[in-house]
């Protein structure tokens, strides 16, 4: 009878009760337990301190104590943000965080720990493990979708599908009042959101770091006279994407990187306008920032979010049965795989340390070619 730890690390996203479901059916019916970690690895902590008991956490005895007639698993692939609460925290300068860590793992004495998490997160985890001598299977989450080896992390379709509706409500905002509105959106260093739901929710322009890395004079310039270009030809409203990851010109990260490109925006045209003798069309250009923010993580899974992450949940458990740990669990080519964690941690570690994304838009892949067109 194999006892499979499970938590949820890192930013929740829609998905991630859908895997814990997954999991804790497909270990059902082998008769295994299941222990739901609470608030990612400081559960552990919490379990050392005598807070949680072993056998309350068994979810697989006591599913989840959700109110009114639905209870439990029969509802939970429906739900947002994590039943188990999501941690990302690394100690990795309190050693005594790490030690009970490292106890309460042993107190439950598991065979396997699943995590569901992002880059940084498995970052973390995985170090643990290594100190702790724990069996790891992971599942790729992430709005940001730049966990690399995998084509889909669970969370992006049903957060590009929010950024779209986004862009559709706002187009008619914007176009009622003949205003560019940019939309900010996240993604930390990664553009996949931006690009999916830019090209989706039809933005003008859609700007990632992948391709803008920074805002500078010509990118200013460049946006400035396609906006212009849609003004003559009789457009009286735009819509921006900015990723949230896009840098400021002296290459540094901005909070709020839409209102710092909305104000050069400003000034550059105003000067435009001035050389052109006030005969130009971006001439009173009113300009309008949203930034979408946490709403983007924050909806209930769509569908192909709900398929992700039962297939990644069953996956999960396939694996453990077959006692091939270490592994993360993946979509390419169209079905579910399961690849090497080590060396996902090791392009992990090195990008992160470099400052790069672990899993960039590729610039001359199919999407950023759509965009264009
Ligand atoms: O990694 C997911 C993500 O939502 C990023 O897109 C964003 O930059 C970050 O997390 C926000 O994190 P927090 O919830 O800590 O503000």
């Amino acid at each position: 009878r194999k006892k499979i730890g499970i938590l949820t690390s890192g930013g929740d996203c829609p998905g991630l009760n859908a895997v814990i479901r997954a999991v804790v059916k497909a270990s059902k019916l082998k008769d295994w337990d299941v222990y739901g970690i609470p608030y990612g690895t400081d559960g552990f902590i919490d379990i050392a301190r005598g807070k949680y008991q072993p056998e309350d956490l068994i979810l697989t005895k006591h599913g989840y104590n959700l109110p009114g007639i639905l209870k439990g698993l029969d509802v939970l692939q429906f739900l947002s943000g994590s039943v188990l609460g999501s941690l990302s925290r690394g100690y990795t300068e309190h050693s005594e965080m790490t030690a009970a860590i490292l106890r309460g793992y042993e107190i439950l004495d598991l065979d396997v720990l699943i995590v569901i998490g992002g880059d940084g997160s498995l970052d973390i985890v995985h170090d643990l493990a290594e100190k702790g001598n724990w069996r790891l299977i992971a599942v790729p989450k992430t709005i940001d979708n730049d966990v690399p080896f995998t084509e889909w992390a669970v969370g992006f379709t049903t957060a590009v599908d929010i950024v779209t509706q986004a862009l559709y409500d706002l187009t008619f905002t914007a176009a009622s009042h003949e205003r560019v509105m940019i939309v900010e959106v996240m993604g930390r260093d990664a553009g996949h959101l931006a690009l999916h739901a830019g090209i989706a929710g039809g933005a003008d322009i859609i700007l990632i770091p992948e391709l803008t890395p920074a805002i500078n004079l010509d990118i200013i310039d460049g946006c400035c006279h396609q906006l212009e270009k849609l003004r003559s030809e009789g457009r009286q409203f735009a819509m921006i994407v900015i990723s949230e990851g896009v840098r400021n010109e002296q290459n540094e990260r901005e909070k709020y990187i839409g209102d710092y490109f909305a104000r050069r925006l400003d000034e550059y045209s105003k000067v435009l306008c001035k050389v052109d003798h006030g005969f130009c069309h971006l001439n009173q250009m009113d300009l309008r920032v949203s930034v979408l923010g946490h709403l983007q993580r924050s909806r209930p899974p769509l569908s192909l979010d709900r398929l992700l992450a039962t297939v990644f949940g069953i996956k999960a458990v396939e694996l453990i049965e077959q006692e091939k740990y270490d592994q993360v669990v993946v979509w390419r080519e169209g079905q579910v795989q399961s690849v090497s964690l080590k060396p996902i941690i090791n392009i992990i570690k090195k990008c992160h340390a470099e400052n790069r994304c672990a899993y960039p838009v590729d610039p001359d892949g199919f999407m950023v070619k759509t965009a264009r067109s």
